[in-house]
């Protein structure tokens, strides 16, 4: 646990705002979180109790709100999809006055960068006073949600201001992948893959102007947007909707791509910018045929691939990822993380672009203690 915040850490220095810096600070906040969580054969270094509380939990419920409940969305896919541990994601504002059937040995996951989140804390208490373990990770060590946990764990992401949430949301994402490796028994390993990923970011960093562009050129302008994607794309859509609506106040939509058929595709309009998220090479081609549907009705229509998955002519092509040795499959739940950068710059530059106070949105605060 780091209790002492460096100045350094809160200063912006020559970053015009603190999302760009912070922006930039995620390929370090995964090497900080590896080199805090693993040892050095690349096993988890978790305390025994909290493993043996996620590893004997009937099932996992992560509770959490906004980025951090998108964060949880990934989570469960990779619980799920790694450890097969049945796991539920839950909105706090929801769980707290919904009903709840808890099967004999539940283990609940707090998910929050604050830790002050008044929603989650009214579903912390309630667990409590039904004699439920928790556990809270969160960016702030001694926050409310750490304090009143069963236990704890810390994100590591350092002081995150500006109100967009970014690399605080790549740190959630990490250490739930590294929870899933000691659930596994460290039978797989995140170490590497994420830390290659670190490097791709980095790459995606260096050529930053490119997203300028390609946010003038679709959205800066734009009265709507959306953003569409399959399984774990479906989760970053969502999240790169929010990070787009948020600061640039372009009303936005993430979808899971085969459901725009059902209702939304009668939104499309001409000039609609709608943006396919394809690191996801199991449904890439579907999620490829439901954007030409759109294109069909006039969008204006960007792909963000990996390189597998890419075509000629797509927008952007995600750097590769040194992952020869890896498991294809934890490989596959952590690409999202490489087109995380994309889209937090599209907004970036989409809010910059419409001469907005990035860092400070109208009517949003960084953390929300009321309920
Ligand atoms: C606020 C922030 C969001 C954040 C959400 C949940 O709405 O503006 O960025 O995702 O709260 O906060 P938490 O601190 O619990 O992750």
């Amino acid at each position: 646990f780091r209790l002492d915040i460096d100045a350094s850490e809160t200063d912006k220095g020559l970053y015009p705002f603190y999302m760009l810096k912070e922006v930039e600070e995620q390929p370090n906040v995964i090497r900080t979180i590896l080199e805090h969580y693993m040892d050095a054969q690349q096993h988890v270094a978790l305390d025994n109790e909290i493993k043996d509380a996620l590893q004997k939990a009937q099932r996992i419920y992560i509770v959490a709100a906004g980025t951090s409940y998108h964060a949880s969305l990934i989570g469960k896919r990779m619980f799920e999809g790694l450890v097969n541990k049945p796991t539920q994601v839950e909105i706090s504002s929801e769980f707290a006055y919904d009903n709840f059937i808890p099967e004999d040995n539940p283990f609940f996951v707090f998910l929050s960068q604050s830790g002050e989140t008044a929603d989650s804390r009214e579903v912390l208490q309630m667990v409590k006073e039904r004699g439920f373990k928790s556990l809270t990770l969160t960016n702030v060590p001694n926050s409310t949600l750490a304090r009143e946990a069963t236990y704890a764990l810390p994100l590591l992401a350092g002081p995150e201001i500006a109100v967009a949430s970014t690399k605080a949301y790549t740190a959630q994402i990490s250490v739930l992948a590294i929870l899933a490796q000691a659930m596994a028994n460290d039978s797989f390993n995140v170490a590497h893959p994420l830390a290659s990923i670190a490097i791709a970011m980095e790459a995606i960093l260096q050529n930053k102007e490119k997203y300028q562009e390609l946010a003038e050129e679709y959205l800066v302008n734009a009265k709507h947007a959306f953003y569409i994607g399959r399984i774990n794309d479906a989760e970053l859509a969502l999240e790169a909707a929010l990070k787009l609506k948020e600061i640039s106040y372009v009303h936005t939509e993430g979808f899971a791509a085969g459901e725009l058929k059902h209702g939304t595709l009668a939104l499309i309009e001409e000039k609609t910018p709608v943006i396919a998220l394809l690191t996801q090479s199991a449904t890439a081609d579907l999620t490829r045929s439901n954007l030409a549907e759109t294109a069909a009705r006039g969008a204006h229509t960007m792909i963000i691939t990996t390189k597998e998955n890419a075509k000629e002519g797509d927008q952007v092509i995600l750097p590769s990822v040194d992952a020869q040795d890896d498991d294809p499959q934890v490989v596959q739940q952590l690409a999202i993380l490489l087109a995380t950068v994309p889209v937090q710059l599209l907004s970036y530059y989409t809010s910059l672009g419409r001469g907005l106070d990035v860092d400070r949105p109208r009517n949003l605060a960084k953390s929300v203690t009321v309920q």
